[in-house]
């Protein structure tokens, strides 16, 4: 059979759906975190953002904001010229802030957001024309290394993951990625992760559980995005949004609970999916850190940490590594 037979018969499926489908199939059934992130789920977490429960979004904001400066010598101590990429950049509001720094600095800024978020990355790129037209922005869209962007070599090199983004992978998924990272720089480039701290669990827990139900709606659109792109059935009124928070490892875990027996059909698979009453799917993990988790992910990925920012509670820290 030849290639242009094959594509007819059977389009490939997004790799995140085929994701979905192999963790539906899982005695623990789970879901991949990345499937969050259509239309509705960008738009979701923003509105999440803004929650006074989620506290990340505004201390990472706030550090970077009073910080911007201290950081951007962390990242360009010489280099006259910088290409920064960032690994799940949304739309951008909390680069901008390094990005101001940075050109303050006098450096020449090639800027390379990666993002599976559509959405995201064209609000990204209409704010980045408007408020900072000198930093020159390739924004790519799709999965973080299919998409590397090939840099200039007289171009030192910034790796950027915000947002507590990490947070979403374990601890070998995340040495994993953070090793994958690594084999694209040379010596010396930075990376600077945002990371979320432990603190006081109920704080946590808080900001997974609004009282507005924002969180528990952003969960259950993963549902509706299964039922519009896998012609699935999913009664949204069935599932319920149950967040919880371990201080013993620092995770922090998100499920959707079926309140009833029920089986859910596939019209794309042609597949029925049985869920028992009280059957959990695992949708999200998001980790917290502590100073040993931090020195553990960093050298065991082929880091050094060279600085950290944090804010007077110690909830949140912007960690600077040198690879
Ligand atoms: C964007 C992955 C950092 O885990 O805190 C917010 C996503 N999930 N509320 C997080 C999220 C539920 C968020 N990250």
């Amino acid at each position: 059979m030849n290639a242009p037979e094959r594509a007819t018969e059977r389009r490939a499926l997004d790799p995140v759906l085929q994701q979905a489908i192999d963790g539906l199939s899982q005695p623990q059934k789970r879901l991949p975190a990345a499937l969050f992130y259509d239309d509705a789920g960008t738009e979701l977490f923003q509105r999440i953002s803004a929650l006074p429960e989620y506290y990340l979004t505004r201390v990472e904001h706030a550090l970077l904001d009073a910080r911007s400066d201290a950081l951007a010598a962390l990242l360009a101590p010489t280099s006259a010229r910088l290409s920064m990429v960032e690994l799940g950049s949304g739309d951008g509001s909390k680069t901008a802030l390094i990005a101001g720094a940075l050109l303050r600095r006098s450096v020449g800024l090639s800027y390379f957001p990666i993002d599976t978020a559509q959405l995201a990355l064209q609000q990204l790129a209409t704010r980045f024309a408007r408020e900072l037209a000198a930093v020159r922005v390739q924004p790519v869209h799709g999965d973080y290394f299919d998409h590397w962007p090939v840099l200039p070599g007289d171009h030192a090199q910034a790796a950027l993951m915000l947002g507590s983004n990490l947070g979403n992978y374990s601890t070998s998924e995340a040495i994993a990625l953070l090793s994958a990272v690594r084999a694209r720089m040379r010596a010396g480039d930075r990376l600077v992760l945002g990371l979320d701290l432990m603190k006081d669990p109920q704080v946590i827990l808080d900001a997974y559980d609004d009282t507005a139900g924002v969180t528990a709606q952003f969960n259950l659109n993963l549902l509706t995005r299964l039922n519009r792109e896998l012609g699935m059935n999913f009664d949204l009124a069935r599932f319920r949004h149950y967040p919880c928070y371990s201080p013993l490892d620092g995770t922090a875990r998100s499920f959707l609970v079926s309140s009833v027996r029920q089986v859910v059909h596939s019209t794309v698979l042609d597949r029925s999916l049985a869920f028992a009453e009280g059957e959990t799917i695992y949708t999200e993990q998001s980790q917290k850190y502590d100073r040993a988790m931090i020195e553990q992910l960093a050298t065991g990925s082929g880091f050094a940490v060279v600085g950290e920012l944090t804010d007077a509670r110690r909830w949140y820290a912007l960690s600077v590594w040198r690879a």
